[in-house]
């Protein structure tokens, strides 16, 4: 029988439902939003035959799996009230607002048949999934310092997306980093235990006047477990060129740069593969060898359905998980392992920088009491109601 797919939150679907269109055994089957007018959209234009207004009413409509592309305070609502009825969940970034939606998450994910995986299409850049495979090489040696930056310009998408202006210019700290984590975290396998958080001040107004809650450019320093070091940059605010791509790695045998614009390539330094110690050489000479097997199956496809290829690979690999029970290529502990830290930096920046422990999920059998003691009082333990809406506009 077809594996029954449902779409929530429309406008961010289109990705996704071209990645499922025309796969074996797929039905595209319902959409789910609370805006009517996008259910026509959706039916017009993704070809999806039901719509719903009420998410719950959309669960009982029979779906096999959802995909979760809502505004972000309600993904890990919807994920864990789908996956308490055995329904799979692909589930858009980041994974929770708070740490109690991690908790509950959590609990929901064990406590179900069904898979649960978090849609980081940045882990399938192609540039990034060959030095991933590079990685595994060893061709790094061993790795200890990684850099992600996130910039991207959104001040007029906060006013078309109001929930931006909330969940992340509306908050100060590293709102939206799972994109420059994740990536990171894959190659370095490790994850992160402290955090700091700093902001470069405050230089730009809403059109109401408001100054943005969030610093321009917020970084977060985040040591990993086993020593290493990761700088994250995430800056939604300030004028100038997007660049949403930029990563950098550090090992004992060789580097990796991005591209930063204006005719500048991806490229590495590899004590086994260059002669000159000083001469880099491009990431694409090396494309033949370390290209993933994902990318020479897929390659063309993936790049139609949009996004650089991620939002059609995230799909084939939430698929294998669904129907052939491979292990969710970002599961519940890697969602959190890049969610968290973000999350983190806010109460670090709160508290002037100071580092700051992440928690680990994993060993936590009581919530909120095995929490680290630094964090049992902090906001970031309960920042969104159970509706969605922001804690602190209740309390205020
Ligand atoms: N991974 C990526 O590259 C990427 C790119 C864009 C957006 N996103 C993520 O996708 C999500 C959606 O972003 P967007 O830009 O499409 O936002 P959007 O505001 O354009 O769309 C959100 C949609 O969700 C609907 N909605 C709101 N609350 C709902 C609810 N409780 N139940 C059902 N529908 C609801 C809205 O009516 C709207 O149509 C966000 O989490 C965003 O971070 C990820």
């Amino acid at each position: 029988m077809a594996l029954k797919v449902g779409f929530v939150g429309v406008p961010r679907s289109a990705g996704f439902v071209a990645a499922f269109r025309g796969q074996p055994d797929v039905e595209l089957f319902a959409a789910c939003d609370t805006d009517p007018a996008k259910l026509q959209v959706a039916e017009r234009d993704l070809g999806l035959p039901r719509g719903f207004t009420d998410y719950q009413a959309f669960l009982d409509s029979g779906p096999d799996a959802v995909v979760i592309a809502t505004p972000m305070p309600h993904h890990a609502l919807q994920a864990a009230a789908a996956l308490r009825r055995g329904i799979h969940v692909l589930s858009e970034v980041p994974a929770v607002v708070d740490l109690a939606q991690a908790w509950d998450l959590l609990q929901a994910v064990r406590s179900s048949s069904a898979v649960y995986m978090m849609a980081e299409n940045y882990c399938y850049v192609r540039s990034l999934g060959i030095v991933r495979e590079m990685v595994r090489a060893g061709l790094f040696g061993d790795l200890y310092y990684a850099e992600g930056e996130y910039l991207h310009e959104l001040k007029e998408l906060n006013e078309l997306t109001p929930w931006r202006r909330i969940w992340q210019t509306g908050r100060n700290g590293v709102t939206y980093g799972t994109h420059s984590l994740g990536p990171l975290l894959q190659w370095l396998q490790d994850r992160v235990v402290t955090v700091s958080g700093f902001g470069s001040g405050h230089h730009y107004r809403d059109p109401r006047g408001a100054p943005y809650e969030n610093e321009d450019s917020c970084l977060m320093l985040c040591q990993l477990s086993r020593g290493g070091l990761v700088r994250v940059r995430v800056d939604m605010l300030s004028n100038r060129p997007h660049l949403m791509h930029y990563y950098a790695l550090q090992g004992t045998r060789g580097c990796f740069e991005a591209a930063r614009g204006l005719g500048d390539v991806d490229k590495v330094w590899l004590a086994d593969r260059c002669d000159d110690p000083n001469a880099w050489r491009p990431l694409e000479d090396f494309a033949d060898e370390f290209l993933p097997e994902s990318w020479r199956r897929w390659g063309e496809q993936a790049r139609r359905a949009g996004h650089g290829g991620g939002d059609f690979l995230q799909v084939m690999d939430f698929l294998a998980a669904v129907t052939e029970g491979a292990s969710p290529a970002v599961d519940i502990f890697a969602a959190l392992d890049f969610s968290l830290p973000g999350l983190v930096s806010q109460e670090s920046l709160l508290r002037g920088g100071v580092p700051l422990p992440v928690p680990d999920f994993r060993a936590m059998t009581r919530f909120p009491d095995d929490l680290p003691e630094e964090l049992k009082r902090a906001e970031i333990v309960r920042l969104a109601t159970p509706d969605g809406e922001p804690a602190w506009l209740e309390r205020s």
